[in-house]
């Protein structure tokens, strides 16, 4: 899979699936069911590393696990989350990419946060850097947002969101994720865009969906996110839950209302 063959697919009306992986052996499962994007993701410092935020997760960590992933990848789309503060500075971030493509074979980074790294965003993607922008609640950012909460559900929030969405497709992200967004906004901001939007709570109108691999599997500890869904509970193993996951992915039933913020 490559960012040109996604953008045919959005253009096309397809939907693309994407799910969090942290290791080879899910990397190959992930693949059987034909799943179009990977992601490690820093929510591994959660589920994996078992912190309570993805704060702690460092280069280095996103860097194995990354190289696991990448064992087990043959066809999809790898791409890797910049964990907190390896991006703070523009330099910075040429620097920690480098390695996450280099050393974690990923093919396109992600990061978090709006207008500020407009500057950030022309610097890699200029390089050769392929970035996926992530908007909406930014869980790197938690201590500052006060809580795991809904974004832009005020006038002033979804001007926001909508303009940072545009100026970063602007600046040259390949891809944008939005995370816990009212679903007619990331309906707006879907059509407005170009560029491929990934949506993790944010309504079914999405060009692509996400989920956690441990949420959508029931093993995450503690109370699974409202718009997540547990697909092993009704497949009964993990291959056929991945999908069933990809299955109502393409055909536009998952996300349901229940999982879609208003
Ligand atoms: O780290 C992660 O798993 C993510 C998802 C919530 C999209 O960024």
């Amino acid at each position: 899979m490559t960012l040109t063959q996604l953008r045919k697919l959005k253009r096309e009306g397809e939907k693309i699936t994407c799910l969090t992986a942290y290791d080879a052996s899910f990397a190959h499962l992930l693949e059987q069911a034909n799943i179009d994007i990977l992601l490690v993701g820093d929510s591994l410092g959660m589920v994996i590393q078992g912190h309570d935020s993805t704060l702690p997760v460092t280069v280095d960590d996103m860097i194995y696990h990354c190289q696991q992933v990448h064992r087990g990848c043959q066809q999809a789309l790898l791409m890797v989350d910049m964990p907190f503060m390896s991006y703070a500075t523009p330099n910075l971030a040429l620097k920690s990419a480098a390695r996450l493509m280099g050393e974690g074979y990923a093919q396109v980074v992600k990061l978090e946060g709006g207008g500020w790294l407009i500057e950030t965003v022309q610097v890699l993607t200029e390089r050769g850097i392929p970035v996926c922008a992530h908007l909406g609640l930014t869980p790197q950012s938690i201590h500052q947002i006060g809580g795991y909460r809904v974004q832009g559900k005020t006038e002033r929030g979804v001007e926001r969101i909508r303009d940072d969405a545009v100026a970063l497709q602007q600046a040259g992200a390949s891809l944008l994720l939005l995370e816990c967004v009212p679903g007619q906004l990331a309906e707006e901001i879907t059509a407005l865009l170009d560029i491929p939007v990934i949506g993790i709570g944010a309504g079914v109108k999405c060009d692509a969906q996400i989920l956690v691999l441990y949420d959508m599997l029931g093993i995450t500890p503690g109370k699974r996110p409202s718009f997540s869904k547990d697909f092993l509970q009704e497949t009964g193993s993990i291959l056929a839950a991945i999908e069933a996951f990809v299955k109502a992915v393409k055909e536009g039933t998952f996300p349901g209302q229940e999982h879609t913020f208003e």
